[in-house]
């Protein structure tokens, strides 16, 4: 089967063809040029971007792969959760070609998608596992028993990681997306100059919060005045690394034990990060636990694991008719303990399938991240 993907969820305008579970092009255009002079992702400009670059992004995605509209068995787009204007270009284009080529449409929620990565770069993954994702909009831990099958055990109650990342890069001056930045000032630094709290830590259960982290980071700015010199920037970006890597690693350990796992997998932007990846690798090594992380540019976002686990919900039958809706949040299906049936997330937010209990206000986004 061959499918297109299409993700607009934030900043990225993403296009990618699969044939089979298989990657036949993936192409990504990022929007970070036209967001950095406001220091993170302002929605307006984010959706009339897409808007422009879309139907680009896609024919170059299906020059690639070697295909032409009649190829196609379907098309898969993320319809939530997001930037409501950016997902609504997504999906606008996705109904126009299934409607011109009378192609079912697969919707597919954006944290599933993610969370399918593992299975696309590691097809042989056992099941269940355990899932980080750690992205600029997202803070999740899923046990994951299936593709397109999860439930979350825990998420942000405030920023996601990467917004705690990115927030701090703008205070030490290190320009946007700060992830990529603080990760090379951070790594010559030393993580113990400074004792930054670690929010929540000892908090039961899997919930993160890095607010206060971020405010603390601060205040200390504030009270110290801004580093003097590279060197003290450095250990200032260890120490609030070190912070975030803590409790991230520390979380996710405790929760493949909690849900009973051998493997532990970390998806989305952050789990670039070198130090969260060493960090995750000695407790994952240290305690017996297989980690899997995905190659980077299937850690960011991208249209492949938007056409991946549209292809496996195609097989489903899980097709959506065109008055299919974006939506800027997602309901999510929550973890009750060992016992628990599986949930079925990658349609999320229909409560035919997927009894709730909650809903996430989870702006992918919010309205100028990073500041
Ligand atoms: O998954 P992603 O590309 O987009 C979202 O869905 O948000 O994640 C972007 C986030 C940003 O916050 C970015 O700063 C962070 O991932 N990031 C990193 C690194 N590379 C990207 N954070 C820390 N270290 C990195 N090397
Ligand atoms: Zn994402």
């Amino acid at each position: 089967m061959k499918v297109l993907g299409i993700e607009t969820s934030c900043d990225d305008t993403c296009g990618a063809v699969v044939c089979d579970g298989a990657v036949a092009s993936s192409v990504v255009s990022s929007q970070h040029a036209f967001h950095a002079a406001y220091g993170g992702v302002v929605p307006e400009i984010a959706a009339r971007q897409h808007s422009r670059l879309l139907i680009p992004v896609i024919g170059e995605a299906m020059d690639r792969a070697g295909v032409t509209w009649g190829d196609l068995d379907a098309v898969a787009v993320t319809t939530s959760p997001g930037l409501i204007g950016a997902l609504l270009v997504g999906v606008a284009a996705a109904k126009g070609i299934c409607m011109a080529r009378s192609l079912p449409l697969v919707p597919v929620n954006h944290l599933s998608a993610h969370l399918h990565t593992v299975f696309v770069a590691f097809p042989e993954v056992e099941v269940p596992h355990v899932t980080l994702l750690a992205s600029g909009g997202h803070t999740l831990l899923c046990r994951v028993t299936a593709p397109g099958e999860a439930q979350v055990m825990g998420s942000t109650l405030d920023d996601a990681a990467g917004e705690a990342i990115d927030k701090a890069a703008h205070l030490l001056g290190l320009g946007y997306p700060g992830g990529p930045a603080l990760d090379g000032v951070a790594s010559r630094g030393n993580p113990a100059a400074v004792a930054f709290p670690r929010p929540i830590a000892d908090r039961k259960g899997f919930d993160f919060s890095f607010s206060g982290l971020k405010t603390a980071l601060a205040v200390y700015v504030r009270t110290h005045g801004s580093p003097a010199d590279a060197g003290a920037t450095s250990d200032l970006a260890a120490s609030y690394l070190e912070a975030v890597v803590d409790v991230l690693v520390g979380k996710t350990i405790t929760a493949a034990f909690a849900a009973g796992v051998s493997t532990v997998a970390m998806v989305g932007g952050v789990a670039a990060n070198r130090r969260l990846r060493q960090a995750m690798a000695e407790a994952c090594g240290g305690r017996g636990l297989r980690l899997i992380i995905p190659p980077p540019e299937l850690c960011t976002d991208n249209g492949v694991m938007v056409a991946a686990l549209g292809e496996v919900d195609l097989r489903r039958g899980a097709v959506a008719d065109l008055a299919v809706e974006a939506s800027a949040v997602a309901s999510m299906p929550r973890w009750k303990g060992a016992d628990a049936k599986p949930l079925v997330l990658s349609r999320m937010g229909d409560s035919s399938t997927a009894p709730c209990s909650g809903s996430v206000a989870a702006p992918h986004c919010e309205a100028v991240k990073g500041r």
